[in-house]
């Protein structure tokens, strides 16, 4: 292991059927007034709506609500939600719902006191946050993004046909409880899966030494790869889903990254595509994965010989006989027969994308420059072509 890190989380973590239990003891810490903040009702329907108001009750807070957080949610519902915070001057954002709603409090917090114009100050230049932060906590209803335990957040502007991030804070504390997951639709519950995939890949497929956070990432896909067999028989397994959550947390919460240069461009491509089209976070990286991974595969030795690591240590690729390029590709084959398993969107056309947008996908398109290739602007036309 030959990189340097920095490795801090702050956020406190109470997982298991009983974990909202904590919730009104944990709101002790924090003022009186509470912004409840969900998305387009599923909470209503399941229950989970009701446990978390009998806990706001029991702590004995004032609350105010605000839903309809969209999946893929827009910097003008980041701005509705700022008015609510000021005006309603709440102590508190508690979030209760997915990545797109916890994403959405951490962008609500950090904007709401921030005297500029928060798409342009945090998500086009990446200014640092120095205003007044609105303290955030959640409880998670989707297992996928890990923004649970992440300072990320992701914010649309459909005007601009773009989707952009940036890191503001931990959530102070996380509510986990698998069963809460049970009620997930199975076309989110894949995408959250291969979200999930998706960002242990970003971190595992770069670097070229022996790293410990390798190792790590090889135990999470095993794991996922055998729960997500079991969730799609049985979507109230509660181990299957236990795993699933667990391994999301683990897979973004800085640990795997930890020694390694990432590389993040399936979803840079995967989030320009969703800015043209609107559609499901893990579909769009789905969608791109297969011809992205490929022209790594043909390009660069050390991607060659990671993804031969990647066949044989995940998915029981047998090596003798085969050029380390075959395995690598035997590899990735096999991956792909499990992601079609799955229902995984397995190109952009599926997505909503054409012919027409892939020259405004490719704008939208950031490069990063520390995976095994750096893609020129042809490559990235190259990769949307063959992913359509
Ligand atoms: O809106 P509701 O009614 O809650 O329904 C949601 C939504 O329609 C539904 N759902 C969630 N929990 C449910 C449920 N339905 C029934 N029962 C439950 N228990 O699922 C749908 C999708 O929810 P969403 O929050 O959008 O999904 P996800 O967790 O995949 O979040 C996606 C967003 O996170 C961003 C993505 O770009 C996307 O905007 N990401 C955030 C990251 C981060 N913070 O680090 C990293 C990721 O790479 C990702 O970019
Ligand atoms: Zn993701």
């Amino acid at each position: 292991m030959t990189g340097n890190f920095t490795f801090h989380n702050p956020t406190k973590l109470y997982f298991g059927e009983e974990a909202i239990e904590n919730l009104s003891k944990e709101l002790e810490n924090y003022g009186n007034k509470v912004m409840l903040v969900y998305g387009g009702g599923s909470i209503k329907r399941n229950g989970i709506y009701e446990a978390v108001k009998k806990e706001l009750e029991k702590a004995g807070k004032t609350v105010v609500e605000l839903g309809g957080v969209m999946p893929n949610p827009t910097i003008d519902k980041v701005r509705e939600g700022m008015r609510m915070a000021k005006e309603e001057a709440v102590d508190f954002i508690l979030a209760v719902g997915g990545g797109s709603t916890i994403d959405y409090c951490k962008a609500v917090a950090g904007s709401t006191y921030c005297e500029a114009d928060p798409w342009e100050y945090y998500f086009n230049e990446w200014g640092e946050m120095t205003c007044r932060w609105i303290p955030v906590g959640c409880v998670l209803t989707m297992a996928g993004t890990g923004s649970e335990m992440n300072s990320g957040s992701v914010i649309s502007n459909h005007s601009e046909n773009r989707k952009k991030f940036y890191y503001f804070r931990n959530p102070d504390f996380a509510i986990l409880n698998p069963v809460y997951t049970y009620t997930v639709p199975q076309y989110q519950t894949v995408a959250g899966i291969y979200d999930i995939m998706s960002h242990i890949l970003e971190q595992y497929l770069s670097g070229n030494d022996d790293n410990t956070s390798d190792y790590i990432s090889e135990g999470l896909m095993r794991s996922l790869i055998v729960s997500s067999r079991k969730v799609l028989v049985n979507p109230e397994d509660y181990e299957a889903r236990s795993n699933i959550m667990w391994t999301a947390t683990w897979a973004l919460n800085g640990l795997i990254e930890c020694g390694k240069p990432t590389d993040w461009m399936v979803h840079m491509l995967g989030q320009a595509v969703a800015a043209y089209t609107d559609a499901t976070h893990g579909h769009t990286l789905s969608a791109v994965s297969g011809a992205y991974y490929r022209l790594l595969i043909s390009r660069s030795e050390d991607a060659v010989k990671k993804f031969c690591l990647l066949a044989q240590n995940v998915w029981d690729v047998r090596p003798e006989g085969k050029s380390a390029k075959e395995v690598a590709l035997e590899g990735l084959e096999r991956m792909e027969e499990w992601m079609r398993s799955l229902g995984m969107a397995m190109n952009i056309t599926d997505c909503g994308a054409d012919e027409s947008m892939l020259e405004g996908i490719a704008d939208a398109c950031p490069i990063n420059e520390s995976g095994y290739v750096v893609l020129s602007r042809a490559d990235v036309i190259d990769v949307l072509r063959k992913s359509l």
